[in-house]
């Protein structure tokens, strides 16, 4: 038996014996993405999580992504194998950053992409994912101003794509999707002329705007299962390529830039080891202070009855 095989053999063994799920986001390393019960999107694996039976839940993500987990799970035991594993565009927005805007458009409405802290989303009125920005902005009456936090390219796609004009787009963005370059897309599609472009709504408006569909990782499954087509170019984090071999092996994805221009180095740090050690300590735990859980749970559960 090799050492990973070994390794999961105790993963599942032990996921068995404390009724225990792994979710996985679509970012993460192939082997992570292979032992999970459920691999998704933000939004898919925050249903997941919500709706699970299990009395403990594995959150293989970066932190955010667990925190929202323990925010819909309450008085179950989440876990996250590397807390060191955060989203800087996370991090680019601190409460008091968040307070100071809302005190100088007081009527407004905060609009919160789940990549954000807890605290944020303790601040917001709706969360939105990158699969539902524009149905969650759509729902909002159209005479009402929207602060839009954390990610200026997500806010500003689903700004164009509503028409809406009174939205207030904060500066933040992924460093992972900003090295992807409108010149990288040239030459992919140089090298690949026939291959579709798929680009994740993070990508700067210049390469957004060179895609074929633009999409949340979930929404790019979804478009290759039912796509005529037999080659794409995937303009996101490049776990995605094993995600989308995974449900159309007989197709062809060619990242836009080769590794590790395009890695998330906070998605890589979810590692078997570190998953079976957490099963085996139940810790990491994601713990949230009850109130600041309640304040959070309100605009993400909003989120969750829109669709
Ligand atoms: P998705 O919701 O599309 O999976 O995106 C999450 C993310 O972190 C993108 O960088
Ligand atoms: Fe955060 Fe970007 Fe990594 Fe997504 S890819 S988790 S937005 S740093």
């Amino acid at each position: 038996m090799t050492q990973d095989n070994d390794i999961v053999h105790q993963i599942d063994r032990l996921r068995q014996d404390l009724n225990a799920v792994v979710l996985a986001h679509n970012y993460t390393l192939p082997e992570i993405q292979d032992v999970a019960d459920f691999t998704g999107d933000s939004l898919g694996l925050s249903r997941q999580a919500a709706a699970s039976g299990a009395d403990v839940v594995v959150f293989c993500g970066v932190r955010f992504m667990a925190e929202t987990a323990a925010v819909l799970c309450r008085g179950k035991t989440v876990l996250h194998p590397d807390p060191n594993s955060g989203c800087p565009m996370a991090d680019m927005i601190t409460p008091r950053q968040l307070r100071q805007l809302k005190s100088r458009y007081p009527d407004a409405l905060v609009l919160t992409y789940v990549n954000s802290s807890v605290e944020i989303k303790a601040e917001s009125d709706l969360c939105c994912t990158s699969s539902n920005a524009v149905a969650v902005l759509e729902s909002i009456p159209a005479d009402r101003t929207v602060i839009f936090v954390p990610d200026r390219n997500l806010g500003s796609w689903a700004v164009a794509q509503t028409g809406r004009s009174n939205v207030v787009v904060y500066d933040g963005f992924c460093p992972v999707h900003m090295r992807i370059l409108p010149e990288m897309v040239s030459a992919a599609r140089v090298e690949h002329p026939s291959a579709l472009v798929l680009a994740h709504p993070e990508c700067r408006p210049e390469v957004v705007a060179m895609a074929d569909a633009v999409a949340s990782t979930g929404g790019m499954l979804d478009f290759v299962r039912k796509s005529q087509a037999d080659e794409f170019i995937i303009c996101t984090e490049s776990g995605m390529l094993h995600a989308l071999k995974r449900v159309a092996p007989g197709k062809s994805f060619y990242p836009v830039a080769p590794d590790p221009i395009a890695a998330c180095m906070n998605m890589k740090l979810i590692t078997l080891p570190k998953l079976l050690w957490c099963l085996q300590d139940l810790a990491p735990r994601v713990v949230i202070p009850d109130d600041l859980a309640e304040r959070a749970y309100s605009p993400i559960s909003r989120m969750l009855a829109i669709g």
